[in-house]
């Protein structure tokens, strides 16, 4: 019999969009710090923010409490700028997952271009590890991506499951990508997470993929929360990770 590996997928949750609720009226409420707390009550395994270049939900303060807080690793998502280098060696967060970022966009719309950027990249990369801080990188699952992050010296890469989240016919054609750049990832050494418009009805079958080691979502778990409380919707979160991994390990 296979070992059952269900205990060894971590939900990251990513509260950002409480915070761009509050920022709708300003104030403090919702407070993503309190969303973080509960949402470990709950059985998170860590909590996920991203301070983007234009403050639009995540403000320095949060990131801040968020560290000193929760007790909860934190995952600080950032662009590979001047500012968020300074910002992270600062704050020394658990880990840093480094995204690409541009100001039109609504969300983080692709995979970071590690192989194209890779001389500006690796000694950021370097500086974060030697500050002792898990780096990982958002990427498509594209070999170049995968092999291009293990050049530039980060331990870990989050594959972007945004096109799987969205496609229609062509979802099977995602999730084989995925499943292979999984795979191919944790050949080369890398540890393996995955993100990105994850939801109820599409989870099921990335927490399967068997290298994944966390999951981070954010967006349709603040969503539910609306309608049935985020306890219960990050309880139910874990609950379908634990039974896809335990299903694909039976
Ligand atoms: N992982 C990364 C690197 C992200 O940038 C995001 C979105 O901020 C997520 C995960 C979570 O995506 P979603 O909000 O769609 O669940």
């Amino acid at each position: 019999m296979k070992q059952p590996h269900s205990n060894l997928l971590r939900l990251g949750i990513n509260v950002d969009h409480v915070a761009t609720l509050r920022n709708a009226r300003g104030g403090s409420h919702p407070d993503p710090v309190s969303a973080a707390h509960m949402a470990r009550l709950a059985g998170a395994d860590g909590v996920t923010a991203h301070l983007r270049e234009d403050r639009r939900h995540i403000r320095d303060d949060d990131i801040r409490r968020l560290k000193d807080e929760v007790a909860l690793p934190l995952n600080f998502e950032m662009a590979a700028t001047d500012e968020m280098r300074r910002i992270a060696l600062a704050l020394k967060p658990h880990a840093v997952c480094l995204v690409p970022e541009r100001r039109e966009e609504r969300t983080t719309e692709g995979g970071l271009d590690v192989a194209g950027q890779l001389a500006q990249l690796t000694p950021l990369v370097h500086e974060l590890v030697d500050a002792g801080i898990r780096v990982s990188m958002f990427v498509a699952a594209d070999p170049r991506q995968l092999e291009a992050s293990v050049a530039a010296g980060a331990p870990v890469v989050e594959l972007h499951t945004g096109s799987y989240a969205e496609a229609d016919e062509t979802q099977a054609v995602e999730l084989a990508r995925l499943i292979e750049g999984a795979r191919l990832a944790a050949s080369l050494g890398l540890e393996v997470h995955a993100g990105h418009g994850l939801n109820y009805d599409n989870v099921g079958a990335i927490a399967a993929i068997p290298q994944l080691r966390e999951l981070n979502i954010g967006h349709f778990l603040v969503g539910a929360a609306l309608f049935e409380g985020l306890d219960a919707s990050v309880r139910q979160m874990k609950a379908l990770m634990r039974a896809a991994r335990e299903q694909a390990a039976a």
